[in-house]
């Protein structure tokens, strides 16, 4: 089972993937944790370049998207794709919908162009669930409680197309992709966490299209 968190940074998606981890090794299952971009040697370069106060390195649209998309396709294979083959649960804090939804809805990509790159580079491995954790981005932004990175250094206008770019995405496979809404505390949005999840593993599981 292949469980994917998604939303806004300061969304709580690292906290919950975290919880749900824990929630779920309770009951039981093997679980490997990993986060995008990162968590292979190639990941953590792109991360740094992209993500974490790198250098303003001047990257096309293209570039940026790439980059992500090489970060993912290493990802894939190094640690995702053998989890999944040893039968842990794999909860990965973020996938290929970030890109759709950062570079694609909320950037200047096609969001459909996005996702057909995404799904080549990753061998058409798709999340069985996917939460979208929703949440105004005025409260995330208040949450988010640290130093803004390269990236979070967006006008707000940017942040509100990603919160609607989720909720456009979500309607396109309410079957794997749940929307959580965030607002409430930490424990409480856990609880929605893990009920979406459950109710997906009871569902009986669809071939990719
Ligand atoms: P995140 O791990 O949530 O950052 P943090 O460690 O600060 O919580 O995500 C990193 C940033 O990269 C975030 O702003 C979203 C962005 N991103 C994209 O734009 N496209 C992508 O494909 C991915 C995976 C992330």
């Amino acid at each position: 089972m292949f469980i994917t968190l998604e939303g806004l940074d300061g969304s709580g998606k690292t906290t919950q993937a975290k919880l749900l981890a824990e929630s779920l090794r309770k009951q039981g299952y093997e679980v490997k944790l990993c986060r995008e971009p990162g968590d292979t040697t190639l990941g953590e370069i792109i991360r740094g370049l992209l993500v974490n106060g790198g250098p303003e390195l001047p990257v096309n649209r293209y570039a940026e998207m790439l980059l992500f998309m090489a970060a993912r396709a290493q990802l894939v294979e190094e640690v995702i794709r053998p989890a999944l083959d040893e039968g842990q649960i794999v909860i990965s804090d973020r996938y290929l919908l970030s890109g759709v939804v950062y570079q694609g809805h909320a950037g200047d990509l096609d969001p459909a162009e996005v996702a057909c790159i995404g799904a080549y580079v990753t061998d058409f491995l798709q999340p069985d669930c996917t939460v979208i954790l929703d949440l105004d981005p005025a409260l995330a932004e208040q949450r988010r409680g640290k130093p803004r990175d390269n990236r979070e250094r967006r006008i707000p206008a940017y942040f509100e197309r990603v919160r609607l770019g989720y909720l456009r995405e979500a309607t396109t496979d309410p079957i794997r992709r749940k929307v959580v809404d965030a607002s409430g505390d930490r424990d409480h949005v856990s609880q929605l966490v893990q009920e979406a999840v459950q109710r997906r593993m009871q569902a009986p599981l669809r071939r990719a299209a």
